[in-house]
C-alpha cells in the first residue's frame, strides 16, 4: 500500500473524549471513528488489524478441532423465552418488533440459537464430541459504554459450544478451550492469565476469565507472581489426549489467580507474602462449564446407546476479538503512539522516502516495494511529499514494528536503514539484508513468507 493511496484519516490533537491510550491510539491512528455511542465504524487500518487477529482466533480454534460456522445477529425471542433467559437478562438485551409484531433481540450471546441448531440435528451420541464456533458481532447495551472497542455496545465476539455425552468430556472440552487460548493470545503478543471467575448470568460451575495486566483494566485481579513466568510457548500438543490438555490446565491455574469476584482472603494468605499481586487487568476472554442448564431447558437430548435419553454436557467459550485490539494497545505502546507486536501488525514494514522526487530514492523504494512484496511481506510505502519529521512521527503513531528509510546519502554506498518501533534503534545495511532480515523476524508468524 501506498500512503499517497490510502486512506488513513490521522487526527494531530488528542481527542477530548478518549481517557486511555488505546482509544485515543486508535482515534489519532485513523483506526475507528465513533458512529454512535459504544458502536464504532472500523476504518481501513483498524479494519486490518481486527481481520488480523480474528484470523489468529480461527486458525487456533481450528487447530483445536473446534468447526466453524456463523449465526445470525438477529435472533427471534422464542428460543430466549424457552431458556427463560428473555426476562432474566434484563435491559442489556436489545429488544426489537418487526413489521408483523414478533419481538426479536439483536443477540448478546447465542446460547439459545445454538443448542436450537443442535437439538435439531443431533440426536445421538455417535455424533459427540461437537464443538462449533462463530465470530459474530453482539450488541449489549451497556449502560456506560467506554474506553473505545474496550466497552463498546456492538462488538466482534468469538463464541464456541461445546456440545457432549458425559461431564468428563466437557471438561475435556473447557481444557481444550484454555490451551488453545492460551496459543491464540501468545501469538498476539499478549500474555493473558486464567483466572478463577464468577459464572454471571450465563450460570454453570466451571469458570475462568482470561486477563491481560493493564493498569486501565477494570478488573481487579490478585495473583502470585510466578505465574507471570509460565509460558506457553511452541510446544506441540495433541488436542484430542484428555491427559495433556489437563496438564495445561493444571500448570496455568495451580497458583493463585483470581478476580475480585472470587477473591478469597483465607486462600490468598497462603501465597508467600512477597509473591503477591494485586494489580488490575482487562478481560479478552472467558471459558464455562455449565453442564446441562441449556439442554435441559431446550431439550438437546441424545440417545446415550444404553438405550437411555440424556440431555448433552455444554460449555460456552468467548474472546473478545474487537476488544483484543485495544487490550493489544494498551499492552503495547509507547509516548510516540502503538507498537504493534509482530503477529498482529495491519503492515510488517514501513517504508520511509526521505526525499520524494529525488529520482534515485523513488527508484530505490519502488524497487524495495517490489522486494518486500515479492517475499510475501506487506509494506506501507510512505510515497508523500512530506518532512521526513513528519513521516516519522506518522509511522511511530501507526505502530509498524519495522521501518526501512530510503534517503540519498545512504544510497551512494547502497544502504539503507533499518530501524524496530520497538527499541528505537537502527542499522544500516543493504536492501537485500534487510529484507532477509524481516523475512526471518516474520517467519514464525506468516506461513506465507518465501524462504
Ligand atoms: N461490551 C463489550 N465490549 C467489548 N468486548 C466485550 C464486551 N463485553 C464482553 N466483551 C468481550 O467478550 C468476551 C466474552 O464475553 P462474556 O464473558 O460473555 O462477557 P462479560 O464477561 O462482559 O459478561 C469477554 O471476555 C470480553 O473480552
Ligand atoms: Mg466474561
Amino acid at each position: 500500500m501506498r500512503l499517497s493511496r490510502y486512506f488513513l484519516p490521522v487526527l494531530k490533537e488528542t481527542p477530548a473524549e478518549a481517557q486511555i491510550v488505546s482509544h485515543r491510539y486508535m482515534l489519532r491512528a485513523g483506526m475507528i471513528k465513533q458512529a454512535s455511542a459504544g458502536i464504532y465504524s472500523w476504518l481501513p487500518l483498524g479494519y486490518k488489524v481486527l481481520r488480523r487477529i480474528e484470523q489468529i482466533v480461527h486458525e487456533e480454534q481450528v487447530r483445536a478441532g473446534h468447526i466453524p460456522m456463523l449465526m445470525p445477529t438477529l435472533q427471534s425471542a422464542d428460543l430466549w423465552k424457552e431458556s427463560g433467559r428473555y426476562d432474566a437478562y434484563g435491559p442489556e438485551m436489545l429488544r426489537i418488533r418487526d413489521r408483523h409484531d414478533r419481538d426479536m433481540l439483536y443477540g448478546p450471546t447465542n446460547e439459545e440459537l445454538i443448542t436450537d441448531i443442535f437439538r435439531s440435528h443431533v440426536t445421538s451420541y455417535k455424533d459427540l464430541p461437537l464443538t462449533l464456533y462463530h465470530i459474530q458481532w453482539k450488541f449489549r447495551d451497556e449502560i456506560r459504554p467506554r474506553f473505545g472497542v474496550m466497552r463498546g455496545r456492538e462488538f466482534l465476539m468469538k463464541d464456541g459450544y461445546n456440545f457432549d455425552l458425559t461431564k468428563e468430556d466437557a471438561l475435556h472440552a473447557y481444557n481444550r478451550h484454555l490451551v488453545s487460548y492460551l496459543r491464540t493470545y501468545e501469538r498476539m503478543g499478549l500474555q493473558a492469565i486464567p483466572m478463577r471467575a464468577d459464572s454471571g448470568p450465563i450460570g454453570g460451575d466451571d469458570t475462568h476469565e482470561f486477563l491481560v495486566l493493564a493498569e486501565t483494566g477494570e478488573s481487579e485481579v490478585f495473583y502470585d507472581s510466578e505465574i507471570t513466568d509460565l509460558k506457553f510457548g511452541d510446544r506441540t500438543i495433541d488436542y484430542d489426549s484428555h491427559d495433556q490438555c489437563r496438564a495445561v490446565l493444571e500448570e496455568f491455574t495451580s497458583r493463585y489467580a483470581r478476580t475480585d469476584e472470587t477473591h478469597d482472603e483465607a486462600v490468598w494468605a497462603d501465597v508467600p507474602e512477597e509473591r503477591r499481586r494485586v494489580a488490575r487487568g482487562i478481560e479478552v476472554g472467558q471459558i464455562f462449564y455449565f453442564g446441562t442448564k441449556y439442554s435441559e431447558a431446550m431439550g438437546a437430548v441424545v440417545d446415550d446407546g444404553q438405550g437411555g435419553r440424556v440431555p448433552v454436557h455444554m460449555g460456552s467459550h468467548g474472546i473478545g476479538v474487537s476488544r483484543l485490539v485495544g487490550a493489544i494497545i494498551e499492552a503495547s505502546h509507547d509516548e510516540n503512539g502503538i507498537i504493534w507486536p509482530e503477529g498482529v501488525t495491519p503492515y510488517q514494514v514501513g517504508i520511509v522516502n526521505l526525499k520524494q522526487g529525488d529520482a534515485g530514492c523513488d527508484a530505490a523504494c519502488e524497487d524495495l516495494y517490489k522486494a518486500v512484496t515479492a517475499k510475501g511481506l506487506e509494506p506501507l510505502y510512505d510515497d508523500r511529499s512530506e518532512r521526513a519529521g513528519a513521516k516519522f512521527a506518522t509511522m511511530d503513531l501507526i505502530g509498524l514494528p519495522w521501518r526501512i528509510t530510503v534517503g540519498p546519502r545512504g544510497l551512494k554506498s547502497g544502504m539503507v536503514e533499518l530501524t524496530s518501533r520497538r527499541t528505537g534503534e537502527s542499522e544500516e545495511m543493504t536492501p537485500e539484508a534487510a529484507i532477509a532480515r524481516l523475512a526471518g523476524i516474520y517467519a514464525p508468524h506468516y506461513p506465507q513468507i518465501a524462504g
